[in-house]
This record gives structure tokens, sequence and C-alpha cells, in this order.
């Protein structure tokens, strides 16, 4: 399927950023048929949360792991492995060589997407510099996104102010994955580079990652339908 022909509600991505299956089976109860697409990441994940990915994936909704493998090649290969059986769609790893090529290996064969992240968008130039690297932010997110095409990675996930330039160089042949993503009006929290849902896809994101603007509104699946209908105008060009 190519990433335009994606439907608007299956574009947006809810980050069930909670503490326990629990509170997770709560909000996907409350969301029911607004959302088709959920992300779990550290906090879900280590705390029991894996066996919603086949709970969601039985009920026709669609896991994105957040795990961010980086480790040597044979390790990430295995632990990919194991991870395809989950029944999880997308899966992030850091954005290094051998790490990529061995997890787009071990998701060979499978439905299984691996999502490359490039540069933490918490790092600027100065916490780069302090862990050693020599390259600042832009040029290593651009290294990077190169050589995760090159090796094959499904997709990228990008602070929406960088989904124009990485669409220019990835042309459609990759996924990109945009957090940071404010509805107008929502508390901004923690993020600090943020864009409204419309103007991400307008930037080229093909998939928008949202926790706190839906889990915390009043009514949470109001607040996901309002996402989707935000962006819908965008898709048909
Ligand atoms: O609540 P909020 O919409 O800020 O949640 C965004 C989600 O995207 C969180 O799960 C967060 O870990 C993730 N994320 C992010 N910024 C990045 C990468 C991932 O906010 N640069």
């Amino acid at each position: 399927m190519q990433a335009s022909d994606i439907a608007a509600r299956d574009r947006l991505i809810v980050a069930l950023d909670l503490a326990g299956i629990e509170q997770a089976e709560a909000i996907v109860a409350r969301l029911g048929d607004a959302v088709t697409f959920y992300k779990i990441g550290y906090q879900l994940a280590y705390a029991g949360g894996l066996p919603l990915i086949r709970k969601l994936a039985d009920q026709g909704k669609k896991v994105f792991l957040d795990l961010k493998l980086h480790d040597i090649g044979n390790t990430v290969e295995r632990g990919v492995e194991s991870i395809a059986k989950l029944g999880a769609a997308f899966l992030t790893v850091h954005a290094y060589p051998q790490t990529m090529k061995a997890a787009v290996q071990a998701r060979a064969g499978t439905d299984l997407k691996i999502l490359a992240v490039t540069v933490l968008t918490s790092y600027d130039d100065g916490d780069l510099h302090a862990a050693g690297y020599r390259l600042g932010v832009a040029d290593l997110v651009d290294a990077r996104a190169r050589q995760a095409q090159a090796l094959g990675v499904d997709g990228l996930v990008c602070s929406p102010e960088e989904a124009a330039a990485l669409r220019k160089l990835v042309g459609r042949q990759m996924f990109l994955v945009t957090p940071g993503i404010r509805p107008a009006g929502a508390a901004k929290g923690d993020q600090k580079r943020i864009m409204t849902p419309a103007r991400a896809i307008a930037a080229g994101a093909d998939y928008l990652v949202v926790g706190r603007p839906v889990l915390e509104a009043a009514d949470p699946k109001a607040a996901a339908d309002a996402i989707v209908a935000e962006i819908t105008p965008r898709l048909v060009a």
C-alpha cells in the first residue's frame, strides 16, 4: 500500500503512555472505532503491556511498538524475530547502520515494519558534541535518513519540522511518523517543536503520534475525531 492511500482515520496513532494494561484497555474501549492505531512505549511495555498487542490486533487495531532498540547486530536480529511474533505493525530502532541492517533482515517475510529514529528530538548540537559526535543535528539526521533508506528501513520517526526536508530526501519510499503534534488550542506540555495535525500532514507526515491531547481530553473520542476531521481535507488533493 502506498502511504498516500492511507485513510485519514488510520493515520492517527494514539500513544498509550499509561501505567498499566487496565488503564490502557479502558481508554481503548472509550475510543472505540475512533482510533485504529495505538503506540505502546517503554512505560506500558515494561508494565505488562505486551499482551495488549495481540488483544488489539484481534480487535482489528494496529500497534506501533516504540522500543527504540539498539544493540549488537545479532542481539537486535534475535530480538526483532521475537517481536515480529507479537503482532505489532511498527517497531522502532535507533538509526545505527548495524542495528537497522539486523532489524530489516529479521523482519523479512513478516508484516512488521521497521522505523528508524534518526536523532532524538531532545538532542541539540551541544548534546551531540557532548556524546562524542562531530556532526550537528541537521547533518546527522540527513546522513542517517540516507543510510536508513539504503538499508531498506520502512520508515522514519521525525519531528514535524523535519518532515518536509525528509520527504524530499526519501521520496514516497518511506513512511514518515511524527510525534510533537498539538491541535490548535491544546496544551503544549513538555513538547517544544510542535505542529498542528493539518500542518504536519501538509509537511509530508504519513502518521501522527498523539498522546496527551487525546488521553487527557475531557472527551477523548471527540478529540480523536477532531484530529481526523482536521487532516481529512489535506488528503483530498
Ligand atoms: O503526549 P504527547 O502527544 O506529547 O506524546 C507523544 C508521544 O510521542 C510520546 O509517547 C513520546 O514518547 C513520543 N515521542 C515524542 N517526541 C519524540 C519522539 C517520541 O513525543 N521526539
